[in-house]
């Protein structure tokens, strides 16, 4: 890895883009082990088997199974990761309960899980940058698959583990801080002095934007339950506000830069909550706010965009290099076997969890 990152380093340009959707789904270039899963592949299965946490139908955290199923082999531009640890996602249990089923159209039984920290045990014939003994994390893409003992990932989504970081912590890490990176750097280019509202500062992708937001130079006032002010002024949070009760609606102060990480936040709330010329960032995209954020920008009001995180080991590593200085938390909160995974998914959906859940494997 190269020198520290400075959070105020700018990359080249072009790097932190505006996707739509439908790019975002299209970007996916690792819908690896479909055929496998889909139920071919049974002597690959005998000969490398492995654990992976697979839905066969959507619904609640029941339909969850861990199912013995081949080991994906690592295409050219792939390599094969022996899995520590893979984070929960929101974006895991909206998939599991067909929340995004109309756009993503996958294919089932499928496993799940978006990002991975582990081992390199084998490289396809074309990785450059990895060899297998690596320690490294990842993001999978909407593909998904690191729910499971092995993930293959394209060489591009990776970062080697710097020294001295723990990997189960790494695996808390890249799609959540990923999203708020790009989301406040790129997208809302966050700089010293600038005002941040962060909603759902105690969740996963919150937890990394207070932080962020933080090294950026920003000062930061938070939404989230009361029970979680401590862990949030924690991670550098000046002020911290209960969204309960309409909370939002009591702040008098306009911000620099709105980031709904909660994906909750009103089109009204927003509005009235972003100064002239400001930015508002979401991390869900829904249809009435979009074509409003793009009258808004019209008018100057403020710019809305939604942020679809990308894969990119640069990222990653640079996140990872933050944990490994110590200036970032890595925010894991706690870990469930992957024989366990649907008590982890009731836990993340059912608890108020401050900070990541990670699954661990073996
Ligand atoms: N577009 C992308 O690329 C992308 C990437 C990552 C995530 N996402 C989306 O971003 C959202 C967050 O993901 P995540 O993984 O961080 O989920 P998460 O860990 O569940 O965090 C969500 C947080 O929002 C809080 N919250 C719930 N209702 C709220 C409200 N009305 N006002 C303020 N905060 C509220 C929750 O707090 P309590 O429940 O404790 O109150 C929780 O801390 C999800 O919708 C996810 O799909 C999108």
């Amino acid at each position: 890895m190269g020198s520290s990152p400075t959070l105020g380093t700018k990359f080249r340009d072009g790097e932190f883009r505006r996707v739509k959707v439908r790019s975002f789904i299209v970007a996916d270039k690792n819908p690896r082990g479909r055929g496998i899963e889909g139920g071919a592949g049974a002597d690959q299965a005998k000969a490398f088997p492995m654990k992976a946490a697979r839905i066969h139908s959507h619904g609640g955290h029941e339909v969850l199974r861990v199912d013995t199923v081949a080991r994906p082999s690592p295409s050219d531009r792939q390599v094969l990761v022996k899995v520590k640890g893979a984070s929960l996602n929101a974006l895991d249990t909206s998939l599991r309960a067909g929340e995004m089923k109309v756009i993503t159209q996958f294919q089932l039984p499928k496993t799940l899980g978006f990002d991975l920290a582990g081992e390199v045990v084998e490289c396809g014939k074309r990785v450059t940058s990895f060899v297998p003994g690596d320690k490294v994390a990842a993001m999978t893409g909407v593909g998904g698959g690191a729910a499971a003992e092995y993930a293959s990932v394209d060489q591009e989504n990776v970062a080697r583990l710097p020294e001295g970081v723990d990997m189960l912590e790494a695996s808390a890490v890249p799609l959540a801080a990923s999203t708020a990176l790009q989301g406040l750097r790129g997208i809302a280019q966050l700089h010293a002095g600038q005002k941040v509202l962060v909603s759902g500062a105690s969740g996963g992708v919150g937890g990394f934007a207070v932080q962020i937001a933080k090294l950026l130079g920003g000062s930061v006032t938070a939404l989230c339950r009361d029970e979680h002010f401590d862990y949030v002024r924690g991670l550098g949070a000046d002020e911290m506000i209960d969204y309960r009760d309409d909370g939002a609606s009591k702040i008098d102060e306009r911000f620099d830069v709105v980031f709904d990480c909660s994906a909750k936040m009103s089109l009204e709330q927003v509005q009235s909550l972003a100064r002239h010329g400001g930015r508002v960032v979401t991390t869900r995209p829904e249809a009435k706010k979009v074509v409003q954020g793009f009258i808004d920008r019209l008018r100057g009001a403020f710019t809305y965009d939604v942020i679809m995180v990308r894969p990119r080991g640069g990222d990653i590593a640079f996140v990872l290099e933050l944990l490994r200085q110590g200036r970032l938390q890595p925010c894991l909160r706690k870990g469930f076997p992957l024989g366990s995974v649907a008590d982890a998914h009731r836990y993340f959906e059912e608890e108020s969890v401050a900070g990541k859940v990670v699954l661990t494997v073996d």
